[in-house]
């Protein structure tokens, strides 16, 4: 039998799949939740539903994905606009402020996701959050020669850095863009959009996981009465 969580991953990338019309350039989010949103577009277009569409992805992982549901990809040097992003997150505040780089891509994810004429945010009901930072740490993607500097300023600044470490593979996480992440953990966020710029101004920093003012549409999936369902912040 599939798990709840999962049965809410499966409805809510079906969902956000569903907004996809023909002839639309599509941001590709990253994680296990697009993963439902990327197969399902890919299922429409090899159903004859959808036409003409083209995607943008946001990850070495999201590429892999396209490519295996049949999804054609271009870059963003290609095209002056993106339709739609379609992208998880980690946690969702009530003004749908996010945090996202749960799988390392927040850099790629933010510049996509801010060129999206319509970004569409899909995530089981455990990310709601009434405040930023409750529960995740924010990812930093920091240059490997300033790993050190940044992370005792991060510490002044009263967070608690720590470099992730890969699974299945020996030392630091890398990103697609060669360089590492730092999770840092903050008592409380009061700020998001001060933090946001704060981190990104720091030396060695290429991009932090806080995403104010971004999100169009929120969908969420929940179980009510043991039944998938999905409704809009
Ligand atoms: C990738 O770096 C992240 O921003 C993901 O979009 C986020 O971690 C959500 O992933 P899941 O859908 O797997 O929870």
């Amino acid at each position: 039998m599939t798990d709840p969580v999962t049965l809410m991953k499966q409805e809510v990338g079906k969902a956000a799949a569903a907004l996809v019309e023909s002839g639309m350039i599509v941001g590709l989010g990253t994680g296990s939740t697009t993963a439902y949103a990327i197969q399902y577009i890919g299922d429409r277009l090899n159903s004859g539903d959808l036409k003409n569409i083209v995607g943008v992805p946001t990850s070495f992982g999201a590429e892999v994905l396209a490519k295996q549901y049949g999804i054609p990809l271009t870059t963003l040097d290609a095209i002056d606009h993106i339709d739609i992003a379609i992208d998880g997150a980690d946690e969702v505040d009530p003004r749908k402020n996010l945090i996202k780089g749960g799988g390392a891509a927040h850099t790629r994810e933010k510049v996509v996701d801010y060129l999206a004429n319509r970004f569409v945010v899909v995530v089981d009901a455990g990310k709601l959050v009434d405040h930023l930072g409750s529960v995740f740490p924010v990812p930093v993607e920091v240059i490997p020669m300033a790993i050190t500097p940044v992370m005792n300023v991060i510490r002044e600044l009263g967070g608690e850095p720590q470099l992730r470490m890969g699974v299945r593979k020996a030392g630091p996480v890398i990103t697609d863009q060669g360089n590492m992440v730092v999770d840092v953990k903050f008592n409380s966020i009061p700020d998001p959009v001060e933090l946001e710029k704060t981190l990104n101004n720091l030396p060695g920093v290429l991009e932090n996981g806080i995403f104010v003012n971004c999100a169009d549409i929120v969908l969420i999936g929940e179980v009510v009465d043991g039944q998938p369902v999905v409704r809009k912040m």
